[in-house]
């Protein structure tokens, strides 16, 4: 046989598939493989078939479409075996998973990976692991479940210069957070169903306090701005501490309240935070709602693009997994010198801009608080703001008193410096005539 002949044989035969974890992601990817398989092969060049699969327990019952897949507890079996050519990581965490995804790198096999954590915190090791092995480490349903916003970024948008993007890029809290404005239900009740529909991580922490949503975060600032994945800079704050009365107020004032990451390039340098946001409700990221989600992305030559698509569950991710396949396998014969890089920028363009920390970040604020009803009160609050140089937009005196004769005082700030603000807030929490915390939430109106 003469080498193109072998060549072909090899190009023929099917492309094999070695699965990590066989949970909500593992056995979505293989139903759609199955049912999709003749359009998917149809489009890769090659057929794809599952040859092996890692779980904890091989007694659990399984899907059908696994009968032929040969099961086994120990991970490091299908990263070694020579008859995969792609390693699916989907088992979730970082430590067990970065092991075995370096390993499968050192074993010249391509991985596709749904795990944000490994690539937001070992995203940099990762990827110079495989651009020295030559191999493709792919990641579109890390970030945004089936939209496919990595490929949009990386190659749709390549001719532009971000300025910056906004998404709700986590389905859980934003189930949790519309099932309750909606449906008045219980924090708790609504984790628990999204829970059981597949959507929330392991550790659940992680949707609620917006870990989750600060690793997507990262992925996204890497590929828009060029710079390192640094997870450890990006300012946090999760759903856990909204309460039901900010949304009713801010409803009031034309404003719905999302969990937003924020990604924006200044003069000064990078904002990245995750946190509740208020934004106009005219707005169509305002409307996204239960597990669906949305990225927002202004850049200069396109102007604002929104991306919008289930953001969790076992199909709509499964369907960005097994793009990620169709890719590794259409590029398995290219050059690897030519293929889309790892984070969209050439390796050796990698820029450092610095990344501000939350303190020097301008946004305007909604800010809630208790206060006495009594004449001078607003005055002081005022005289303190105008100090600071903060000017207001709106303010708004409920009329609900509480047991010690307080109203509630809503707020809307123009844009200031966070420290401007948090300067202010401590001198209006020690007045008198101010009981208790001020409630303080960003506000974006991303126009
Ligand atoms: P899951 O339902 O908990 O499934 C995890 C799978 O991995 C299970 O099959 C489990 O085996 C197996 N597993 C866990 N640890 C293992 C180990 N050490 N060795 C071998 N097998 C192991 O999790 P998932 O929701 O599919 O999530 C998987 C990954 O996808 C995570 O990184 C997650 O962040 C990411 N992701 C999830 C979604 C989503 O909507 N769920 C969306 C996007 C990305 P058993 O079946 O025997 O328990
Ligand atoms: N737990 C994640 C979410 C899964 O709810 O968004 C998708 O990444």
């Amino acid at each position: 046989m003469s080498d193109n002949d072998i060549n072909s044989a090899i190009l023929r035969r099917p492309v094999n598939i070695g699965l990590l974890g066989l949970g909500t992601v593992g056995g979505g990817t293989a139903e759609v493989l199955q049912r999709n398989s003749e359009e998917i092969s149809r489009r890769a060049g090659r057929a794809i078939k599952i040859v092996a699969a890692s779980v904890r327990d091989l007694n659990k019952k399984r899907s059908p479409v696994l009968k032929n897949v040969q099961l086994t507890l120990d991970s490091e079996e299908i990263v070694d075996n020579p008859d995969i050519d792609i390693v699916l990581e989907l088992i979730g965490g970082t430590e067990d998973a970065c092991k075995l995804v370096l390993r499968a790198i050192e074993n010249g096999k391509h991985v596709v990976t749904a795990n944000k954590a490994l690539i937001a915190l070992h995203g940099n090791e990762i990827f110079s692991a495989a651009q020295r092995k030559g191999v493709t480490v792919a990641f579109e349903s890390a970030v945004a479940g089936g939209i496919p916003i990595i490929k949009a970024i990386r190659e749709g948008l390549a001719g532009n210069k971000i300025q910056w993007l906004a998404g709700i890029i986590n389905g859980t809290g934003n189930f949790i957070l519309t099932e309750m404005r909606d449906k008045g239900r219980d924090f708790a009740d609504v984790l628990s169903e999204a829970q059981a529909l597949g959507y929330a991580e392991a550790d659940p922490t992680f949707d609620v306090e917006g870990i989750d949503a600060a690793h997507k975060l990262t992925i996204l600032a890497s590929i828009a701005f060029g710079v390192p994945l640094q997870f450890e800079k990006v300012y946090t704050e999760g759903i856990s501490t909204i309460e039901k009365v900010d949304v009713e107020y801010a409803g009031e004032l034309g404003y719905r309240i999302k969990h937003l990451g924020i990604a924006r390039r200044n003069e000064n340098g990078l904002e990245l935070r995750v946190h509740p946001t208020l934004i106009p409700h005219r707005r169509l990221i305002a409307n996204v709602d239960g597990v669906m989600n949305a990225v927002l992305i202004r850049a200069d030559a396109v102007g604002p693009t929104l991306y919008y698509g289930p953001g969790a569950g076992a199909e709509p991710t499964a369907s960005a997994v097994v793009a990620d396949l169709v890719d590794v396998v259409r590029a398995l014969t290219s050059d690897p010198e030519n293929r889309v890089p790892h984070l969209a920028f050439q390796p050796d363009a990698i820029q450092d801009i610095p990344v501000l920390a939350i303190d020097e970040v301008e946004t305007a604020f909604y800010l809630r608080m208790q206060v006495q009803d009594q004449a001078g009160v607003l005055a002081d609050i005022t005289s303190i703001f105008a100090d600071q140089g903060i000017s207001i937009e709106a303010i708004v005196q409920k009329e609900e008193q509480d047991e010690t004769g307080c109203v509630p005082l809503v707020m809307l700030s123009h844009k200031v410096v966070e420290s401007s603000m948090a300067v202010a807030i401590e001198k209006i929490e020690s007045l008198a005539t101010v009981s208790g915390k001020i409630v303080k939430i960003r506000l974006e109106t991303l126009g």
